[in-house]
């Protein structure tokens, strides 16, 4: 089964709940929310009480992209604010398993990112404890950046490892995501595909269904 998550990093801030429901109306699975500290990464957006915010305008699945360090201080302030899936950078954590018994401790899906450059070996001896893999194709911290082609090559690798596991783990991509590269990348083993800037540039913001046609093509 595959899976949109538009990330709302490139909607529009003025009319975020629209922005949300919009893209949910139009058939996307998953809200994307990319947090970001000006520290582990240079930008700097939104926090929990955006998530606690728009919490109450869906059931959908939301999937707090954590770019934060440190980062286990604020894992339990997303899963009161209603976050379903938590991920997190393993360069940015201390403590890898720690945080992730934390983010499960918390009632939360535990999802662990991969930059471009982090090796798959982080995966060695927590696998068993994941639900979600990322594999970023661009270098985090802004939207609009252009598709790195060499995760397809990762997104391969990661999914021999979830195969061989044997587990139901969700592996997302994120970074440069398009109608025209979204089937190499499904080819590639990803499910579960964010969107940013690709999504949220479609149409006229007077037009409600501005986005029926770009999450169709996807
Ligand atoms: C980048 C974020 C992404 C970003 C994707 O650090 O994690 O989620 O918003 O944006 P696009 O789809 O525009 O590359
Ligand atoms: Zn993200």
């Amino acid at each position: 089964m595959y899976r949109i998550a538009p990330s709302i990093l490139s909607a529009n801030f003025a009319r975020l709940g629209e922005e949300v429901t919009q893209v949910l109306d139009s058939g996307a699975d998953i809200i994307h929310f990319d947090v970001m500290d000006n520290h582990y990464v240079p930008n700097l957006t939104i926090g929990p009480l955006v998530c606690e915010a728009i919490r109450p305008l869906t059931k959908a699945i939301i999937d707090v992209h954590l770019m934060v360090e440190p980062v286990d201080r604020i894992i339990p302030d997303f899963a009161k604010a209603g976050a379903n899936i938590i991920s997190f950078h393993p360069e940015a954590s201390r403590h890898i398993d720690r945080t992730i018994g934390l983010i499960k401790e918390q009632g939360c899906k535990a999802g662990m990112v991969f930059n471009p450059a982090t090796p798959l070996s982080y995966l060695d001896h927590v696998l068993d404890k994941l639900d979600l893999i990322l594999i970023m194709s661009v270098n985090p911290g802004f939207g609009g950046q252009a598709f790195i082609p060499e995760a397809l090559n990762k997104l391969r690798l990661t999914r021999e490892r979830i195969n061989a596991s044997g587990r139901d783990i969700l592996l997302e991509i994120d970074g440069g995501v398009k109608v025209s590269n979204i089937a190499e990348i499904a080819r590639a083993g990803a499910d579960t595909f964010v969107a940013g800037s690709a999504i949220y540039s479609a149409g006229k913001d007077s037009d409600p269904h501005r986005y029926d046609s770009v999450i169709a093509a996807m």
